[in-house]
């Protein structure tokens, strides 16, 4: 099956293209790079073993879309990655945020809907239930009043794919609420590469082990926690690549009219932002500095999920474990210091 990957040369789109080679599904990648390198669509055919069509487009352009649409007529599939993803610099572009994440996912289903294209894996994310009162948060947990632009985003997002879905019998969509993915392909081949300093823990933290950034400040550690300082739920991002490919095999084979599904992705696991840096520490044999700053304003205490909805729907657990994330991410924080446009 060919599946369209929006956003697919980003952090996640891109160890989800070469999860979904490995599954045997065929990806054509659109990607404007805005926030990605075109040279990593070379790395992915390398790891996938295979040749992957690459489209440099945004996803707004309504007829670019669609001519990468009829260009592969096989299309039955598609994972809509693509959109701007810092929370605070939505807070001072909203306009463009909306226009670029809510712009992209009515053109994908605009073309979904005249390629009759059926299937539809959407990027939600953990922020659309703010600060829980209960934990962990399960998929009917109550959504709360999105806290940032970037958080409306997604809201709005899963509520335009509710409405396609209920007026279009033929769409099948799941949107995976993402939890705190981290690490990099195993490889060492791919993995998160920010733009800045990054707003990120873990590629802050390998940054700040190679020297990039100064040191490692975190932010808050007076919050009502077992250590002070917030905790997550971390895990690797190959098991969410993998996520996607089981949720297009669940809507590949489930029944027209199905609603818009809705499942966490997360390890299910709390854990504290120095717990994050021990277990850095301790699989990587590196120091790792850090300095305490204030809190960080829209950082919510704690949240982690119940993801047995992930398991008993998709087959999916986490394969990995936060170590082997964690020795990833600085392996690949490793090769950028030594090649920083690589071929
Ligand atoms: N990384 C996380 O922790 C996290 C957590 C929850 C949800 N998400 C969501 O997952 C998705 C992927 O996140 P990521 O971390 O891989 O981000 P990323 O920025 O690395 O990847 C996004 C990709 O989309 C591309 N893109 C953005 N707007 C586009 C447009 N209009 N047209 C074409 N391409 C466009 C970018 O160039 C980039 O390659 C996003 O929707 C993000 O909101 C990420």
């Amino acid at each position: 099956m060919d599946v369209l990957v929006t956003g697919g040369l980003g952090y996640i789109g891109s160890h989800t293209v070469v999860a979904l080679a490995e599954a045997g599904y065929s990806p054509i990648i659109v990607d404007n790079l805005c926030n990605s390198q075109a040279w990593i669509h070379a790395r992915l055919e390398q790891l996938a073993g295979q040749a992957i069509p690459f489209y440099r487009v945004d996803c707004t352009d309504r007829l670019a879309l669609a001519q990468v649409f009829e260009q592969h007529p096989n299309v039955q599939a598609v994972v809509h990655f693509a959109a701007l993803k810092a929370v605070g610099e939505s807070t001072r572009h909203p306009l463009e945020y909306y226009q670029n994440n809510l712009g992209s996912l009515l053109a994908v289903l605009q073309a979904m809907q005249q390629q009759h294209v059926g299937i539809l894996v959407f990027s939600s994310s953990a922020t659309v239930y703010g600060e829980p009162e209960k934990l962990p948060v399960t998929e009917t947990t109550p959504l709360q009043a999105p806290t940032s632009p970037y958080g409306a985003t997604k809201a709005m997002a899963e509520r335009i794919i509710a409405d396609a879905v209920q007026a279009n019998p033929q769409l099948r969509a799941m949107a995976l609420r993402y939890f705190n993915p981290v690490g990099a392909h195993p490889s060492a081949r791919i993995g998160e590469l920010p733009q800045g300093t990054p707003n990120n823990l873990v590629p802050y933290m390998t940054q700040a082990t190679r020297g990039v950034v100064p040191d490692l400040k975190i932010f808050g550690h007076d919050y009502a926690t077992p250590d002070g300082t917030p905790l997550r739920d971390y895990f690797h991002v190959v098991d969410l690549a993998c996520a996607h490919v089981l949720a297009i095999d669940y809507l590949a084979k489930a029944r027209e009219g199905l609603p818009l599904q809705f499942v966490n992705v997360g390890a299910g696991t709390p854990v504290s932002v120095l717990q994050v840096v021990e277990t850095f520490r301790q699989a990587t044999g590196q120091p790792l500095p850090y300095r305490f700053a204030p809190r960080r304003a829209g950082d919510v205490e704690a949240i982690w999920c119940d993801a047995t909805l992930a398991k008993n729907l998709l087959g999916w657990q986490p394969e990995y474990t936060l170590a082997d994330a964690l020795l990833h991410a600085w392996k690949w924080e490793q090769t950028l210091g030594e090649q920083e446009i690589p071929a």
